[in-house]
């Protein structure tokens, strides 16, 4: 823990940036299973809102960990850590008036609330968006598109997320794609109308 530090705000509120930007920051946080489409919805859905002249920009699983979180693994702690990571970083983002998009797993309930209680203690408040990618992990298995499932179920990656490991499922998210139906560029329209319906964008 640092300490002898100080916080230096800046000359520009972040009311007065959304309006001179005429652009309001939000965290879009897709969760869900490895191979569920989060990271292909995430994709689809910047281009779409970077086509609409909204700032938009993705905080990707896979990309974080060749950088910012190369030093992390898949135990729970590293999750949490990867998770507290990034909570951090799409608050700045969202604090810049970006519509940030993760793709991460982000298996545990906990992990998710320390990041959307990070975006309601920044002031004003930042919504924070939960997008449960859901597919079953029966479809995610015959998908497996890096062949991580096959990997997992014989032994060779331990901790692998539904099968070796936990996903919890969240509850009462803002937004529930059924991913096992919904097509990409469905998923996209669902976000985008949720957006839109809110006034966000
Ligand atoms: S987490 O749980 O949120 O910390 O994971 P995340 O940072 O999103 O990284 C998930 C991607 O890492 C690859 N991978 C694994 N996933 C789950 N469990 C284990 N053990 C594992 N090992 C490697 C995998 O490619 C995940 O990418 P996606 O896009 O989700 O398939």
């Amino acid at each position: 823990m640092a300490t002898n530090i100080t916080f230096h705000p800046g000359h520009v509120s972040y009311e007065e940036r959304s309006s001179l930007l005429s652009q309001r920051g939000l965290t879009l946080w897709l969760t869900g299973l490895s191979a569920s489409g989060k990271s292909t919805i995430a994709t689809a859905l910047e281009q779409h809102l970077l086509h609409l002249k909204k700032s938009a920009y993705r905080l990707d699983g896979d990309n974080i960990r060749f950088g910012l979180n190369k030093d992390l693994g898949f135990s729970p702690k590293d999750r949490e850590e990867n998770i507290r990571r990034i909570a951090e970083v799409s608050t700045l983002f969202a604090s810049s008036t970006t519509i940030t998009i993760t793709s991460f797993i982000s298996p545990y309930k906990a992990d998710r609330q320390v990041a959307r209680d990070l975006h309601a203690a920044h002031s004003p408040a930042l919504p924070f968006i939960e997008v449960f990618v859901d597919a079953s992990i029966e479809e995610c298995e015959k998908r497996d598109p890096k062949g991580l499932y096959k990997k997992a179920k014989a032994g060779e990656i331990k901790e692998f997320t539904g099968i070796s490991a936990p996903y919890e499922a969240p509850e009462k998210p803002e937004i529930h794609i059924d991913a096992d139906k919904t097509s990409v560029e469905d998923a996209v329209r669902i976000i985008t109308e949720y957006l839109l319906e809110h006034k966000y964008i």
